[in-house]
């Protein structure tokens, strides 16, 4: 029977964005939801730019434009990147909509009248020459802890540490340069010692979750929880459903989470046609229960094990009729970092490759593949352009994209179609037998979002068929023992065909083309595409989606039929220069350069 699995994607800042954040969440969450697809389950995979708080502000300052502005021209940027990465988001939208706007200020109410959320005063930096309050970022001075002169409120980016602004040697105000001092301020707290005990027997019950997302968590906890500011001074954010605060907004990370449930709403309106369609994913009474599965990096963790929950939990306590309680997160999956080259990426440093500018050079699935292989699941893993020249030439031209190429290319030329077998032999039934056992074992790999292990697993079957072909050399036989030779074919192109829903989830391009070069009709990936929703107030925002329920792939094994037409295939992989890397490297060389030069 079909589950209901939910695919929360964390919220990429609208900002620029690098292969970094693609390998953390990006990639594994959309190998996931396609394969969960494939399987026959009802996915639902959501997120959205994460457009509030002060990062939006800052560079809004710098570069003499409003927040909106900024967010708007890097929503459209990170929509299409995503799709041109193949990420099939059931709905990618943003947190500056209507909908997003009035499902934060319902729980934050709701949170409110039951005494979760309280207002207390407290000191906060204050400009007396700006005659404002100043939120974390705009304050600046000496790290407490290494001594940097630009450490901001929020943290030093030199020792990495977390700082509060009063802990600033030496602190000025990051617009004026005043020095700042303490007043009084109102703000909203989220009671989150309220919720320790709930979310301790619940976090010490998840024993699927990877180990290092439940120690953590739990060490949250006994290190004790606080009460956590949920509103700043602040204009750029979802205004506060209180009368008289106009000049105080939620904080970005309270609105940030509720995202998940928002967008799950605002698909089931605007593209599913039914408004409680959302409901089948995060009804907590339903049997069989959805789950929900939330990728993110690591720095994302306490958000979504201890924050995001207890939200939730606050939230489930109010039972009026007819909402129902919402599902907490099934499984939290957290990948380590990436780095560049050795170096952590810093844009600022010019230490980063851009996704459009990365896109604009490569293609999707090699990325894709290099960062399932190599990416940094249970570790931090590095990137390198040697690295990624290696595994595109040697993995995938080499073992995967020759086979395709090399036996569709003679089987087209000879037979035009799949030929059909004469009696099999033991090898051929050994290699398809193989070849099926991996729905499962892939299959138990990738329900454990264990990518790493699955893609080799899958590549590995790919290099057996390859030695299947050294030893029958179909080439050879062709002229003395034809029906030999139409088996050996059929075989293959069996064995193609099961790899090509393997590889599915995670070269979702290419192994569409294979499935049109073998004959087939109908999409196992189909395309993904923007489409305008317009919100009753009349205001409209584009959205990326695309309709999984149309595509006709299945995880099992391949029932080619022998007699389907083929069409003329093409290579569906390039082999890169090794010339790439130094050019590469240069242009890396040249980006840090003119960072250094413009910082003066
Ligand atoms: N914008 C955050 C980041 O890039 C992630 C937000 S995830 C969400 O680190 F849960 F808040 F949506
Ligand atoms: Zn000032």
């Amino acid at each position: 029977m079909p589950e209901r699995i939910l695919v929360a994607v964390a919220w990429p800042y609208a900002g620029p964005r690098h292969l970094g954040h693609v390998a953390g969440f990006g990639v594994p969450s959309d190998v996931f939801a396609r394969y969960q697809r494939l399987k026959g389950n009802h996915v639902l995979m959501v997120s959205g730019t994460d457009e509030h708080g002060t990062p939006t502000t800052v560079r809004a300052d710098k570069e003499g434009k409003t927040p909106q502005q900024v967010v708007d021209f890097y929503n459209q940027e990170i929509r299409k990147n995503l799709r041109d990465l193949g990420c099939s988001y059931d709905l990618f939208t943003r947190t500056t909509t209507a909908n997003h706007y009035a499902v934060v200020q319902d729980l934050f109410v709701r949170l409110l009248e039951r005494g979760y959320i309280f207002r207390q005063t407290m000191m906060g930096t204050y400009c007396p020459n700006c005659q404002r309050f100043l939120p974390d970022r705009y304050v600046e001075g000496t790290c407490p802890l290494c001594g940097y002169d630009d450490a901001r409120g929020d943290q030093c980016d030199n020792c990495g540490k977390q700082l509060d602004p009063v802990d600033l040697v030496n602190p000025r105000c990051q617009i004026c340069g005043h020095t700042p001092d303490l007043r009084e301020t109102e703000h909203f707290f989220l009671n989150l010692p309220a919720f320790a005990d709930r979310l301790r027997a619940w976090i010490e019950n998840q024993d699927h979750w990877r180990i290092n997302v439940r120690n953590f968590s739990l060490g949250l906890l006994t290190e004790g929880l606080q009460p956590r500011a949920i509103t700043r001074d602040l204009e750029w954010g979802v205004p506060i459903p209180v009368e008289g605060l106009d000049d105080k907004r939620i904080y970005v990370w309270f609105d940030a989470v509720i995202g998940y449930l928002s967008a799950s709403i605002e698909w089931a309106r605007y593209i599913a046609g039914d408004p409680d369609a959302w409901k089948l994913w995060w009804d907590a009474e339903l049997r069989p229960a959805a789950r929900s599965y939330y990728f993110m990096g690591k720095d994302n963790i306490v958000f979504h094990t201890v924050i995001w929950p207890s939200i939730l939990m606050g939230y489930n306590e109010d039972r009026r009729v007819p909402e129902p309680p919402l599902n907490l997160p099934y499984d939290v999956v957290s990948s380590e970092f990436l780095t560049m080259e050795g170096q952590k990426f810093s844009a600022s440093r010019g230490v980063a490759v851009g996704l459009t500018d990365f896109l604009s050079r490569y293609d999707p699935d090699p990325l894709r593949y290099f960062l399932m292989i190599n990416g940094p699941e249970a570790r931090d893993t590095d990137f390198t352009w040697a690295g990624f020249v290696r595994r595109n030439n040697d993995e995938l031209v080499a073992t995967w994209g020759n086979l395709v190429h090399r036996m569709l290319t003679f089987t087209f030329k000879h037979f035009g179609m799949v030929p059909p077998p004469g009696p099999l032999d033991e090898d051929d039934e050994a290699l398809l037998a193989a070849a099926a056992a991996k729905f499962d074992e892939v299959g138990a790999l990738l329900d454990m979002c264990r990518f790493q292990a699955a893609v080799k697993s899958v590549m590995a079957l790919a290099h057996q068929a390859n030695q299947y072909l050294d030893h029958k050399a179909p080439w050879a036989t062709r002229k003395t023992d034809p029906v030999r030779t139409a088996t050996t074919l059929y075989v293959i192109l069996r064995v193609i065909d099961d790899l090509k829903v393997l590889l599915c989830p995670f070269l979702p391009h290419t192994c569409q083309r294979l499935h049109e070069y073998l004959g087939y009709d109908g999409t196992i990936a189909g395309p993904l595409f923007f489409r305008e929703v317009t919100e009753p107030n009349d205001r409209t925002h584009q959205v990326l989606t695309c309709e999984p329920d149309t595509w006709v792939g299945r995880w099992a094994p391949s029932e080619l039929p022998a007699g389907q037409a083929l069409r003329q295939p093409e290579a569906l992989f390039t082999k890169l220069e090794e010339s790439v890397i130094e050019e590469e490297l240069a242009r890396m060389t040249a980006q840090v350069a003119a960072q250094i030069a413009e910082a003066g």
